[in-house]
């Protein structure tokens, strides 16, 4: 254990469950199907009594994503919904949360449709304004909500700043960290309290496995999140476990590749002359530009651009040959989206199009294939 603490994080990535099934020294940790244990004696327990409460798979894995985001304790969870969800249900009626105004369109619904009705109120603001943070503050807020890069407009918010405030105000700081993962950007040690993951997006990396991710910086909250796991159990199986482990292995490997490719896509998309903006922290013009050079290793793989009208949007999402139009990212292949109608459809117009989120906005995942046939395919797309 000495020895892994001095491990680089691409080590200790490819290292998880390595030397931990000591019965037959397996380098890929084994898959635990069983859903409850045989106790010793009464009041006795191998440390497994029951799958929902602990299971050796995903104690690896979550073992696993504590020591990758630097936290205390990780859960792993059946989605990224999942996570929030159970992530929510900290709060009590009467408390309020501030939230990033460009987040994921399924945390907005959940958080207004479901936990709105339960009294947990929320205010979604700018989060690329820490000043607009500290305004929003009520005597009943609990915690600060931040998505960044933002969804789909990719806004940078500071996390350190944002950490100050919230200390100075005694409120929970979670940062959702699915577009950067704890390879590229590390919010625990920026003063987060709690980082949050779909790992359906590059933990998990290939676009065949949902899961969801909360890691706890401090040990105590992570035993209370850990209770409301138990207690609701909405827990990654663990074939699913085994699986997200397994994808774990190449995320510095993906991520510079993404990363590569995603600077080469917004560098060719903001001289094409159909597209009218580009939303890529990487561009020198981006406001958050310089921000996320200090806060983060690199700018990711996700970008969003927009172009001449509706009906090009349209016809782009019609004619892309390699790159898929759906939903999701991270994985590596490349992914199109139409946020207005899918991810974040369930925002309310007026609201959607205050934000820019219109029919011209298109978000692209950019997958691992070579930039050159990315490119390719955008180029024929938008002709
Ligand atoms: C930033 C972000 N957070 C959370 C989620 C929800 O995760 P899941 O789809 O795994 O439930 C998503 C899904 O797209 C997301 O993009």
């Amino acid at each position: 254990m000495k020895q892994h603490d001095r491990l680089t994080l691409d080590s200790r990535i490819v290292q998880i469950g390595v030397g931990r099934d000591d019965r037959t020294g397996a380098i890929s940790y084994p898959i635990y199907p069983s859903a409850t244990y045989r106790h010793p004696a009464v009041g006795e327990s191998t440390g497994f009594d029951y799958t929902r409460s602990g299971n050796p798979t995903r104690q690896i894995l979550e073992e696993g994503l504590a020591d990758l985001e630097g936290g205390a304790r990780g859960l792993a969870f059946s989605s990224g919904m999942a996570a929030l969800t159970t992530l929510f249900l900290h709060f009590s009626a009467g408390d309020h949360i501030v939230v990033s105004e460009d987040l994921y369109g399924g945390t907005y619904r959940v958080l207004d449709q479901i936990f709105g009705k339960l009294g947990l109120a929320s205010s979604y603001v700018d989060t690329t304004d820490t000043a607009a943070i500290a305004k929003a503050i009520r005597p009943e807020t609990r915690a600060v909500l931040v998505e960044t890069p933002g969804n789909p407009l990719l806004g940078i918010a500071d996390i350190a700043a944002i950490s100050e405030l919230c200390k100075s105000r005694k409120l929970l700081f979670i940062v959702d960290n699915t577009f950067l993962t704890p390879y590229l950007q590390r919010p625990l040690e920026l003063g987060a309290d709690i980082v949050v993951h779909s790992g359906t997006k590059y933990l998990g990396g290939h676009n065949d496995l949902c899961a969801g991710v909360l890691v706890a910086r401090e040990e105590d909250l992570g035993e209370r999140l850990y209770f409301l796991q138990n207690s609701t159990g909405a827990i990654l199986p663990p074939q699913d476990c085994w699986l997200l482990m397994r994808s774990l292995k190449t995320l510095p490997l993906r991520l510079e590749r993404h990363c590569q490719n995603a600077r080469q896509v917004a560098a060719w998309l903001a001289r094409h002359p159909r597209v009218t903006a580009v939303y890529f922290p990487g561009l020198p013009d981006h406001p958050g530009h310089a921000l996320s050079q200090r806060q983060a290793k690199d700018f990711g793989g996700m970008l969003s651009f927009r172009v001449e009208s509706n009906e090009l949007a349209r016809q782009v999402l019609q004619r892309l040959q390699m790159i898929s139009f759906a939903e999701s990212l991270g994985g590596v292949e490349s992914l199109m989206t139409l946020p207005a109608v899918q991810t974040h459809g369930d925002i309310p117009e007026p609201e959607r199009l205050r934000l820019g989120v219109c029919e011209s906005l298109l978000r692209l995942s950019v997958g691992i294939e070579s930039a050159e046939d990315i490119i390719a395919d955008l180029e024929q797309a938008l002709a």
